[in-house]
């Protein structure tokens, strides 16, 4: 059947049927080769999108401007301190008035139910670029740059994510290897496992159970064995920096080092991350945790600059990827 995605939003993997992932991600290859022979398009010309951001952002605020402007759409970029929204005005009203003016909405943010609820009463498609339970499109991503690297169909793929399995990246795998029909292992200390929600585990078994996907979460080291992906996040997302000194604690035997990747017994394991990461000192956050006693690094210099580490493919893969899903949507 043809996928149309047309005046759809982009909350969730969740609500897509692997088939329009499967779309998404052709239409990122496809954009993807187009910009590296120069060919400009044109799809979205005489639109405008809007970016609301009330978290900070690189890579997705950076994707979101170049993909609309690759198509010849405008930007209008606010983040919390340049807007009503929330504070003055309810976000119901807030998504009235940017569907009257712009075409697309962009959203990071803190609760999932700000971005539903900017689509439902905004009237135009609305992305998600990153909530506090979901991050779909940096998964969009992470499979096109798995496609690019792992010489397997996504079907046979192993990802395991080790670190803060109940974060909003472990999250988004969960519900991306499911649709996919993946293996996935979210890997963690007892502590975290037991913190993960059950409706999300649930809800990805349930789809697992149709595409043959297999989800598990679990503090076994031997999840490791016959990974094609090692995935890691940072110890603490965005708003919970005041947990950064129990998260060393528990976190630190889940340091992504040359040995942890040596478990999973392929030489060819690729080390993937949403980035930023913590791999040295030379950031402030990571420096100034130092001075007060915390390791904050998810991961070994070795790792993250090694030979099997691809996560500057995975970042520009962001740009890609999220050009697909305005293209798809708004075009
Ligand atoms: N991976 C990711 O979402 O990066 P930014 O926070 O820089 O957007
Ligand atoms: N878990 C991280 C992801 C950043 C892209 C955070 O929410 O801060």
């Amino acid at each position: 059947m043809a996928v149309n995605l047309k005046g759809r939003s982009f909350l969730t993997l969740m609500d897509f049927t692997p088939a329009e992932i499967r779309y998404l991600l052709d239409l990122a290859h496809d954009l993807k080769a187009k910009k590296r022979l120069g060919i400009k398009g044109r799809s979205l010309e005489g639109k405008n999108i809007v970016l609301l951001f009330e978290k900070t952002s690189t890579r997705t605020r950076c994707s979101f401007e170049v993909a609309a402007m690759d198509e010849g759409a405008g930007v209008t970029f606010l983040d919390s301190k340049s807007s009503q929204m929330g504070k003055k005005e309810t976000i119901a009203d807030t998504a009235k008035v940017l569907g009257r003016i712009y075409d697309g909405i962009e959203y990071r943010g803190y609760e999932q139910s700000v971005v539903e609820e900017l689509a439902r009463e905004s009237g135009v498609p609305v992305w998600n670029g990153l909530t506090d339970i979901d991050h779909p499109t940096q998964i969009l991503a992470d499979l096109l740059t798995i496609e690019e690297h792992v010489a397997k169909p996504l079907s046979k793929v192993k990802v395991v994510f080790v670190g803060d399995v109940r974060n909003n990246m472990a999250y988004a795998w969960m519900y991306g290897c499911a649709k996919m029909g993946m293996e996935f292992a979210a890997y963690g200390p007892q502590e975290l496992c037991d913190g993960v929600d059950p409706d999300v585990l649930e809800r990805a078994n349930a789809v697992a159970a149709e595409t043959g996907a297999k989800i598990t979460v679990t503090c076994d080291e031997a999840c490791l064995e016959g990974a094609d992906v090692i995935y890691t996040d940072i110890w603490a997302s965005m708003g919970e920096e005041d947990q950064i000194p129990e998260r060393v604690r528990m976190l630190t035997p889940f340091k992504v080092t040359e040995g942890l990747m040596a478990k999973t017994g392929n030489r060819e394991t690729i080390f993937m991350h949403c980035l930023p990461s913590f791999h040295n000192f030379d950031t402030t956050m990571a420096a100034e945790q130092m001075k007060l006693g915390y390791d904050i690094r998810e991961v070994t210099e070795e790792v993250f600059s090694g030979k099997n580490s691809v996560v500057f493919d995975e970042a520009e893969n962001r740009l890609h990827t999220i050009k697909a899903v305005v293209v798809a949507t708004l075009a």
